[in-house]
C-alpha cells in the first residue's frame, strides 16, 4: 500500500493542498485537531472555481489515531507550525519528508536547529483560496506550487507523482530565492491591509497607501540587494504591484487574522526581513514600524 501524504493544517491551503493531491492521485489524509472535525471534513470538500462548484472527496483523521508518519505537510500557519510539527513528532522517522508550506520565513531554520537530522523541505505557492465555512473553499487565483530544499538539491523519488501531475507543482533547486520572492510580496501587501483594513487593491488605489507602499518596496529592494539577489531588487515594486493588481479584490490572510483577533505571522514576515536587514546593516524604517505596530 502507498503511505499516505499527511497535511497538518486543514485551514485554505490545507484543503486547496487535499484537493490537487486528490486530484492528482497522490494518496492524502487531512489531519484535524480531533475526529469531530475529521468526521465534518470527510463529507469533502465543496470547491468553488469562477462559477462552478463541485464536491471533493477527502480523507481526514486525527494524529491521535495514527501509529506512524510517513511524508507530511505542514500548512498551518507559521506562528503554529513548530508547536504543529512538535506535536506529531514522535510519528516521524528520521527519513520522513516534511514539508513546510506556509507564508513567512523562519520556521525552517528554527525547526533544522533543533531537529538537524528531520528531513525537511520548504515551499511556497502561488495559488489563491480562502475558507466560505469548515468544508467550502473558494479558489481564487490559480498559481504554481514550488517545493525544493535549501542545500539545493534535486527533486527526491516521492516528487516524482507530483511532476507528473497536471496540478502545477515544480522542483525549486533555489528555493531559497523563491521565498525571498514571496516574502518580498508579504512584506509589501500584508502589513499595510492589515493596518488600514483595506483590500490588497487599495493599496494601489489609495495615494497615501501606494505612497507607504512604494517605501516599503524600496527599503526591501535595499535588503535584497546586499543579501545579492540584484534581480529580484530591481523588481521588488513591479512584482507587488502585480499582486495587489491581480488580487485587488481579496482582503489579505493578514486582515483577516486582524479582523478576526488572531494572531498574525507577522513574525515571519516583516519581523525575519528586519532581523535580516539588521544583520546587513540595512536601514528599514518603516518595515521595523509595521512590524511593531502589528507585535
Ligand atoms: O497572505 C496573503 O494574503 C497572500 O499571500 C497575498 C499574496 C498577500 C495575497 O493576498
Amino acid at each position: 500500500m502507498v503511505e499516505p501524504w499527511h497535511i497538518l493544517g486543514a485551514g485554505a491551503v490545507g484543503q486547496l493542498l487535499a484537493c490537487k493531491l486528490q486530484r492528482a492521485g497522490i494518496p492524502a489524509q487531512l489531519l484535524c485537531r480531533d475526529l469531530a472535525a475529521a468526521q465534518v471534513l470527510s463529507q469533502g470538500i465543496e470547491y468553488h472555481e469562477g462559477s462552478g462548484s463541485s464536491r471533493i472527496p477527502v480523507s481526514a483523521t486525527s494524529a491521535d489515531q495514527l501509529d506512524a508518519i510517513r511524508a507530511l505537510f505542514i500548512t498551518t500557519k507559521a506562528n503554529q507550525a513548530i508547536t504543529a510539527f512538535e506535536q506529531v513528532q514522535g510519528l516521524l522517522r528520521p527519513d520522513t519528508p516534511v514539508v513546510l508550506l506556509h507564508n513567512g520565513m523562519g520556521v525552517y531554520e528554527q525547526l533544522v536547529q533543533r531537529y538537524p537530522s528531520q528531513h525537511l523541505f520548504c515551499g511556497t505557492t502561488t495559488e489563491a483560496a480562502y475558507r466560505r465555512g469548515p468544508c467550502v473553499l473558494v479558489h481564487t487565483g490559480k498559481g504554481e506550487t514550488s517545493l525544493g530544499q535549501f542545500n539545493g538539491s534535486d527533486a527526491p523519488g516521492w516528487f516524482t507523482a507530483f511532476a507528473n501531475s497536471e496540478e502545477a507543482f515544480c522542483w525549486e533547486a533555489d528555493i531559497a530565492h523563491s521565498l525571498w520572492r514571496k516574502l518580498v510580496i508579504n512584506c509589501a501587501i500584508n502589513p499595510l491591509t492589515a493596518i488600514h483594513r483595506c483590500r490588497n487593491g487599495e493599496l494601489l488605489d489609495n495615494p497615501e497607501y501606494r505612497a507607504q507602499a512604494t517605501r516599503v518596496c524600496a527599503e526591501l529592494a535595499a535588503v535584497c540587494r546586499a543579501r545579492g539577489e540584484e534581480s529580484l531588487a530591481d523588481q521588488v515594486q513591479d512584482i507587488a504591484f502585480a499582486v495587489m493588481r491581480s488580487t485587488a479584490q481579496n482582503q489579505s490572510s493578514m486582515l483577516q487574522d486582524v479582523l478576526h483577533k488572531r494572531p498574525t505571522e507577522i513574525d515571519f514576515i516583516s519581523g525575519y526581513l528586519c532581523r535580516e536587514a539588521h544583520r546587513l546593516q540595512v536601514p528599514c524604517p518603516l518595515n521595523e514600524q509595521l512590524w511593531q505596530q502589528l507585535s
